[in-house]
């Protein structure tokens, strides 16, 4: 994740390069050796496009079941999206699949339109995603070891309230954002705050002012 100093984390205004932010990102998640990364629906809207839905005349109903269109890729590109709201373009970003993670209540059509596209999907839940269910599936289903949560806010804030969260890699941003109510590093749901110690691991300068941190959580 790259949060400002405040832990805003979005980038739209900030008065540095976002391309050489960009740059930074990518060359310290590729260290991570992740086998996937996962967003929330938010963060992956730009990424999946906008294509159209098409209205389905018939055809029955599809069981809720997951549905694995692709398992044998180089990676994965995940998205927690629990009424069906992206619309796909593709089955993948680069070579990455995508596979993304619904709840039950989603309709038909919208089961028949991935399945169309070759989209992998999940069942996260009947209404609400339990992500512990969901991390146990993307192995089974995947094989994924190592998955990067790569925001925003507010999946990374319910992962860490589901004490899912076993290190922090952040690239903080030479930015004083001073917004408020944007998003921010984590946004847990809920009226009780997660609170989670750190124990730091390593601290690294990087081109741009950049300074990565890592921390495992405690
Ligand atoms: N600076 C950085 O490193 C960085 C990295 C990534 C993203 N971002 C920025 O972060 C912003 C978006 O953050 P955000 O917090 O608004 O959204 P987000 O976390 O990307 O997506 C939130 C949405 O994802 C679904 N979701 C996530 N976790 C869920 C869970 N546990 N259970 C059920 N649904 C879940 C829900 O979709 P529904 O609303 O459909 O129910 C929820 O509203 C964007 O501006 C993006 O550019 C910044």
């Amino acid at each position: 994740m790259v949060p400002s100093v405040d832990g805003r984390i979005v980038l739209r205004g900030w008065k540095v390069s976002q391309a050489a932010l960009v740059r930074e990102y990518e060359r310290t998640a590729a260290t991570l050796r992740g086998d996937a990364w996962i967003v929330g629906r938010v963060s992956m809207e730009p990424y999946a496009g906008r294509a159209r839905i098409p209205v389905r005349a018939g055809g029955g109903h599809i069981p809720r079941t997951d549905f694995v269109a692709r398992s044998d890729a180089p990676s994965y590109a995940i998205a927690i999206d629990p009424s069906g709201k992206l619309r796909w373009e593709s089955a993948s970003i680069d070579e990455e699949h995508v596979v993304t993670v619904l709840t039950k209540k989603v309709p038909d059509r919208y089961l028949a339109f991935l399945r169309t596209k070759g989209v992998s999907y999940l069942f996260g839940g009947k209404e609400r995603i339990d992500l512990a269910a969901v991390l146990r599936k993307l192995r089974r289903r995947f094989g994924i070891r190592r998955l990067l949560l790569e925001g925003g806010g507010k999946i990374n804030g319910s992962f860490l309230a589901a004490g899912l969260v076993d290190e922090l890699s952040i690239l903080v941003a030479p930015v004083a954002d001073g917004s408020v109510g944007t998003p921010a590093l984590f946004d847990a749901p809920g009226a009780r705050p997660p609170s989670r110690g750190l124990r730091l691991l390593s601290v690294q300068r990087r081109p741009g002012d950049l300074v990565w941190l890592r921390y495992a959580v405690r």
